[in-house]
């Protein structure tokens, strides 16, 4: 059967107040295959569908054959309440966030590119539908990066973002600080699952750009900006004795993303492998902190299914406020 482009399909009522969640997933890689089998095994979750790109490929987990799609229409018209975005394809992402969102399905989604391509936009359709929006796995993977900015919102005004927020290139500044070869450490976060096969993203900062923005739109509100600087990472960077890191830093003004030396401040100078921290500065001088894996299938699906089990508590519509939970 040939499934409907996205605009065609018919607009959907708001999902079924009870019984289990119909949960579509999109994407099994990394991450998506993280939270598979939760959502096999949850007797108050239905999987409905699973899009992939390629669906002859080995995987593990291995989704049920018969759920398994390849036309993101085909996803929605299997008519689920839940949409779980672990594509990498971040223009594939947008369309199918923006046609969940237009029928009232809620989205969670892991996609960082395609959240902060258009989260004024997201977020507008997510009130006028009752859909709620949910990305903590995008910014931060583990390390509960959003809540933390939130949480610091709640107790002030905040001054200063400092992050380090791309777990890959955390790994492979580490690996060049100890002297290994930079196609080798690069082979090495591939292998480990953390480093996806076109690493551009984040060697040259654009993930970590993303990230800042998403973080900045929750410290400072909508009119937060993309940073003014971003500078990448490439294989002839000459580490120095001193630790660097890729910092992203922001403050109400505007943000930027540099490979900084950040000697004599343990939150960053010690943060091990793909490991992310956080540090928030309020206006009165207090400071939160937060640091963590921020990568790999565990701990991006562990962020993914808070998200999912908020939603299955709730069981609500959170219309305005959906992209700032
Ligand atoms: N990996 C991490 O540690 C991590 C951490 C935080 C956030 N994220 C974000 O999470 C998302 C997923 O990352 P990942 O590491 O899981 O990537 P991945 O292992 O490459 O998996 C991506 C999945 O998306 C599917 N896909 C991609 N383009 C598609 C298209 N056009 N149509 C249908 N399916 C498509 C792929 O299908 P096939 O399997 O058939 O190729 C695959 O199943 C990305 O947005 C990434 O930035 C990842």
């Amino acid at each position: 059967m040939t499934a409907l482009p996205l605009s065609r399909l018919p607009l959907d009522p708001q999902p079924a107040a009870a019984g289990p969640l119909r949960v579509a997933l999109a994407g099994c890689g990394v991450v998506g295959g993280g939270v598979l089998p939760r959502l096999l095994d949850r007797p108050d979750v239905t999987l409905v569908s699973v899009l992939v790109r390629s669906p002859g490929k080995d995987r593990s987990p291995e989704p049920p054959p018969g759920l398994v799609v390849t036309d993101p229409a085909a996803l929605l018209a299997r008519e689920p309440d839940v949409v779980v975005d672990t594509l990498t394809d971040a223009s594939v992402s947008l369309a199918l966030i923006r046609a969940a969102l237009s029928r009232g399905i809620h989205v969670v989604s892991a996609s960082k590119q395609a959240v902060a391509g258009d989260v004024e936009g997201l977020s507008a359709l997510a009130m006028a539908t009752g859909a709620t929006l949910r990305y903590s796995a995008a910014v931060g993977g583990g390390v509960p990066m959003l809540e933390t900015v939130r949480l610091a919102r709640a107790l002030g005004p905040i001054r200063l973002i400092e992050a380090v927020l791309n777990g890959t290139v955390n790994f492979l500044l580490n690996r060049l600080g100890a002297g290994h070869p930079f196609d080798a450490a690069l082979a090495e976060a591939q292998a480990a699952g953390f480093a996806e096969a076109d690493p551009s993203a984040d060697l040259t900062g654009r993930d970590a750009a993303a990230k800042l923005f998403l973080l900045s739109r929750a410290a400072f509100g909508p009119g937060a900006r993309l940073p003014d600087r971003v500078q990448p990472l490439s294989a002839a960077f000459q580490p120095g004795p001193a630790p660097v890191r890729q910092l992203a830093v922001a403050d109400c003004a505007g943000g930027q993303i540099t490979l900084a030396p950040v000697a004599g401040d343990p939150l960053f100078a010690e943060l091990a492998d793909a490991g992310n921290a956080i540090r928030i500065t309020l206006a009165d001088g207090r400071t939160l902190s937060r640091s963590g894996l921020g990568a790999g299938r565990a701990p991006t699906a562990e962020s993914v299914w808070a998200d999912l089990t908020d939603l299955l508590t709730s069981r609500v519509g959170a219309g305005a406020d959906g992209a700032e939970l």
